[in-house]
């Protein structure tokens, strides 16, 4: 792979749609093929994440058409589906391995799951823990104190658990309440902090019997689940971010995205960039049923003058994903912004924390991190300008799509050593960035 060159520099100007949402598109997968009869998903994404979870179904004999933006999968009900012939291979994709743990565990066969050369090292035992006191047999890799695919997962006969989640993690979480269907009795989680709840939404919007109190999730699974017979995947977040924090750092830049999801539990990168001063609009579509399922809106975002900000530990989950994005931003903010308690970025892709503050470091950022209580925090001191430089992806796609968005911003030119892994989440991303340079 040749390095990538970041040399012309463009003021951003026009429409995108991003695609569908990636966190969704894995759970609308997984709830269309254990449900009862067929749902189509519009404006699904692909790339190698999702494929990873619909290879994975394929395994499980579930028939899955692709057309398009568009997928049709053939549900076989909770208990339809069959034993692998082959082990599964999850790819790097950490979504795809832990909540299809969470599936398998019901299964009363037994499956092998490999992953892929990143995922291979990231943490499994917060999920495998769970599922095993649920009732499922686990093996897997063990290193330390923690456990590393590939795994082996055989199932059935689960209980419902009550269950106090010790890792903040959407993941796990979802990888639990998907067992839950499997099992006995009721399964509760309580949660220290809010993670996205698109798994809640979607067990709902396939009629099963979930009550969310606060931070408590109770589901029953007694119920069949049935879907409707389309669900639309709104645009992602996580992949907007990278061009709402382009329109806001470039001065006179404007981008409208449009059709993106702006859901509560995962929309934070809004909520501190207009803290910071950000000029973002928001219009959500009036008479729109699928708001109940995931609300959506357009975005109107306008180059602004940024100042610090203090993210704090609880907001952090909103947005964990476009913490690498928002370290950009705040080079470009008055004053001193600290990030606090970014810890679970050192078991992303990679190590998120040592990716972005070597690459940040290396083009003039004033950026720290500073370990206070066993809690990680990142401090910046925003600049006028960052100088370009050799940058590096670290073979993770949300590294390697903030970086070309901080050298955009930047003097002079920069190279990144590797970008090819932005096909995990958004290989479209350089004809939807170059598409901004024509307007
Ligand atoms: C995700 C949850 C988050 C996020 C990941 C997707 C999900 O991971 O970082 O990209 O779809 O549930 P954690 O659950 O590990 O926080």
């Amino acid at each position: 792979m040749k390095p990538f060159l970041i040399k012309n520099k463009f003021i951003p100007k026009g429409k995108i749609t991003p695609s569908g949402d990636k966190s969704i598109a894995h759970r609308a997968l997984i709830l269309s093929a254990l449900s009862c009869g067929k749902t189509i998903l519009r404006n699904f994404p692909i790339h190698d994440d999702s494929l990873a979870t619909l290879g994975a179904l394929s395994v499980l004999g579930i028939k899955i058409v692709r057309k398009d933006k568009q997928v049709l999968v053939f549900g076989k009900g909770r208990f339809g589906l069959t034993k692998p012939r082959k082990l599964i291979f999850a790819g790097d994709s950490g979504t795809t391995l832990r909540l299809l743990l969470g599936v398998l565990a019901g299964q009363n066969f037994r499956t092998k799951v490999t992953a892929g050369k990143y995922l291979s090292i990231r943490p499994m035992a917060r999920v495998n823990r769970p599922l095993r006191l649920m009732g499922a047999k686990i093996t897997s890799k063990i290193k330390g104190n923690d456990e590393y695919a590939p795994i082996v997962i055989s199932g059935g006969n689960l209980r419902g658990i009550t269950y106090r989640l010790p890792v903040i993690s959407a993941q796990v979480k979802s990888a639990i309440l998907l067992a839950g269907l499997f099992a006995q009795g009721k399964t509760h989680l309580i949660e220290k902090i809010s993670t996205r709840d698109h798994t809640e939404r979607m067990l709902r919007i396939f009629g099963a019997d979930v009550v969310i109190k606060n931070k408590s999730i109770i589901l029953n699974p007694d119920k069949d689940l049935v879907g409707p017979p389309e669900i639309y995947i709104p645009g992602d977040i996580s992949s907007a971010a990278f061009f709402i924090v382009l329109a806001v750092i470039i001065p006179g830049a404007k981008v409208i995205i449009e059709k993106v999801g702006t859901n509560p539990t995962r929309s934070g990168i809004i909520r501190i960039l207009r803290r910071m001063g950000a000029r973002i609009k928001t219009t959500h579509p009036k008479d729109n049923k699928s708001q109940v399922f995931e609300p959506t809106g357009d975005l109107m975002v306008s180059a602004s003058k940024l100042k610090a900000t203090v993210v704090y530990p609880y907001e952090v989950p909103s947005l964990i994903d476009e913490l690498p994005i928002l370290m950009v931003a705040a080079c470009f903010a008055q004053g001193r912004t600290i990030i606090k308690g970014v810890g679970e970025l050192r078991v992303k892709e990679t190590d998120r924390i040592n990716s972005m503050v070597r690459n940040l470091e290396s083009m003039g950022a004033d950026i720290q991190v500073k370990k206070i209580n066993s809690r990680e925090n990142i401090i910046i001191k925003g600049k006028d300008r960052l100088c370009g430089a050799n940058l590096k992806s670290f073979g993770d796609h949300r590294t390697a799509m903030s970086m070309v968005i901080a050298a955009l911003a930047a003097k002079g030119e920069s190279k990144i050593d590797d970008i090819s892994c932005i096909s995990k989440s958004f290989p479209r991303f350089l004809t939807v960035l170059y598409g901004l340079s024509r307007s």
